[in-house]
């Protein structure tokens, strides 16, 4: 099958572009501009790097950014407190702590620590509250990612059965949730499945879309998937590749190579979520701005 790629990368480009110009305009017309802030605790690399992109995405959309990065042995009051002062500072708009944090933090308690009118990351339980019931809220930038190149793309989600693979707080669980919502892009009849889940490969053949938000290298395969599907894959992950310079490569949940061909449309790893979630991000950061004007 001649599969079409869902292009995150373009059309997150695309997003920030839109949004980049609705600052100028409200900079041109004497507002201030919307102001995010993230703290980064500890040294893991894929967290900088993550960190770093958002930094340079806000920049480049004429955002104020900060990053406080604290270090690995920051106690857990200290980490709260400087939530809370960030709460009170009304400069700021939007404020996200990186996950993961050090073993020694409890990242439920702080995450309940952020002012929920500034969870741009939709990670507070009340921010999760809502999404479970519709109301309006800050979704979580993957999931929200995911629903808006589903819509850019035009795909049909309405009666579609879609199977997602994993149930992670951050990626399975909600996403699974927005699917089943009525109306574009939801309507589907969404099955959640895990680490636990038996026969995974049969629900995953009868699946029309697949969110594939495992952490497992290649887990998908062509004989799991159904012609024509739609696959979104969430995965990242590092794998050892002695051809690259730096040793390794980023691979998704799905052995796209092999995959591709079944499919009707597919994403990328690189190129496809990632870039997706950041531009939810900053969609987020603006409704967050807007909100308090
Ligand atoms: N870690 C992995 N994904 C995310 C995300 O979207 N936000 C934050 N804060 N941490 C993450």
């Amino acid at each position: 099958m001649e599969y079409k790629l869902l292009d995150g990368k373009a059309t997150a480009a695309a997003i920030r572009a839109e949004i980049k110009q609705e600052v100028e305009d409200i900079v041109a017309n004497g507002g201030r501009r919307p102001s995010l802030t993230a703290i980064l605790v500890g040294n893991n690399p894929a967290s900088k790097t993550y960190v770093a992109n958002k930094e340079k995405a806000c920049a480049d959309a004429g955002f104020t950014s900060k990053v406080i990065r604290l270090p690995e042995e920051t106690g857990e009051e200290e980490l709260l407190e400087t939530i809370r002062s960030i709460n009170e500072d009304p400069a700021v708009d939007g404020l996200i702590v990186q996950l993961p944090l050090p073993r020694h933090i409890d990242e439920q308690k702080v995450i309940a620590a952020i002012d929920p009118s500034k969870d741009v990351d939709g990670f507070h339980p009340i921010s999760q509250g809502k999404m479970l019931i519709g109301q309006d809220t800050f979704l979580p930038a993957t999931p929200m990612g995911i629903l808006t190149l589903l819509e850019r793309y035009n795909i049909e989600t309405k009666g579609k059965n879609c199977v997602v693979l994993g149930r992670s707080n951050i990626v399975g669980r909600p996403v699974a949730n927005l699917l089943s919502r009525k109306g574009y892009p939801g309507d589907c009849t969404v099955t959640m499945c895990h680490s636990r889940t038996k026969d995974i490969e049969r629900f995953a053949k009868e699946a029309d879309i697949i969110i594939a938000a495992i952490g497992i290298p290649f887990f998908v395969k062509e004989d799991m998937v159904k012609e024509g599907a739609v696959i979104v894959d969430v995965g990242i992950n590092s794998i050892e590749d002695s051809s690259r310079k730096s040793g390794y490569r980023l691979v998704g949940d799905v052995d796209f190579d092999k995959v591709a061909p079944k499919c009707s449309y597919i994403t990328p790893v690189p190129g496809g979520v990632g870039p997706m979630t950041i531009a939810s991000l900053l969609q987020n950061t603006l409704k967050a701005y807007k909100n308090r004007k």
